[in-house]
């Protein structure tokens, strides 16, 4: 499994939020972005429509499922000094994994998925789980399939005086105002080596 999932990870499509949208934006942008007076060759990536539209050459950037066919695909890749983006003089260079998940993205279909704040809610399906008699609720599912991803077991449940105790340091460490320790506010050393002590919950 563990050999899988590299390559895995290098056929799945690109997240374009997460993956193909911050290469563009650091790389591309300043050139073909949002802002009409710094735009070149008429190209702006920002937008879907436009970047499937001809650029100033008639050349289109993006011909989605076609990277062979897209001029940005070539650009990025290119090793000829005249050709190659972004221009060699802004001493910006796309590594070889940043050429491939923009190739990815573009061989995918180059979606522009909108920023997920401006998406509606979708439930997501509980994931799968081996220990299926663990979870109480739908987050725990969440977090025990982690935890078996990660081949680790979950903690046994906390006995009542550590919830308690927890509980307390939760509440009393939102009211202190923060003051300067004294003498007698500075817990004693048994009392941290044994935190059931009772001097311990003078803090
Ligand atoms: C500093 C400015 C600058 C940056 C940054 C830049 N470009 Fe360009 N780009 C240009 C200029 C100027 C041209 C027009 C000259 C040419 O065709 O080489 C151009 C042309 C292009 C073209 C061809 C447009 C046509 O008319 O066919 C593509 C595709 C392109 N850029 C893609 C990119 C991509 C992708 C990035 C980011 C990885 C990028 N560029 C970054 C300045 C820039």
């Amino acid at each position: 499994m563990g050999l899988l999932l590299p390559s895995f990870a290098a056929t799945a499509p690109p997240d374009f939020q997460r993956e193909v949208r911050p290469i563009l934006s650091r790389q591309c942008f300043a050139c073909h972005g949002p802002d009409e007076h710094s735009r070149k060759a008429n190209l702006r990536l920002d937008l879907r429509d436009s970047a499937l539209a001809p650029a100033k050459s008639g050349k289109r950037a993006v011909v989605p499922g076609k990277p062979e066919q897209s001029e940005l695909v070539g650009r990025i890749t290119s090793t000829d000094h005249n050709q190659v983006m972004p221009p060699p003089e802004t001493k910006k260079q796309l590594t070889a994994a940043e050429q491939d998940t923009l190739r990815r993205w573009v061989a995918a279909g180059a979606d522009y998925q909108p920023h997920w704040a401006f998406t509606k809610p979708k439930q997501a399906p509980l994931p799968t789980v081996k220990q299926t008699a663990w979870p109480q609720n739908a987050i725990d599912h969440f977090i025990l399939a982690r935890l078996e991803k990660e081949g680790l077991k979950p903690s046994a449940p906390a006995d009542d005086y550590t919830l308690v105790r927890r509980l307390y340091l939760d509440s009393s460490a939102c009211r202190q105002r923060p003051r300067r320790p004294t003498r007698s506010s500075i817990p004693s050393k048994t009392a941290i080596a044994n935190p059931r002590s009772p001097t311990s919950r003078t803090n």
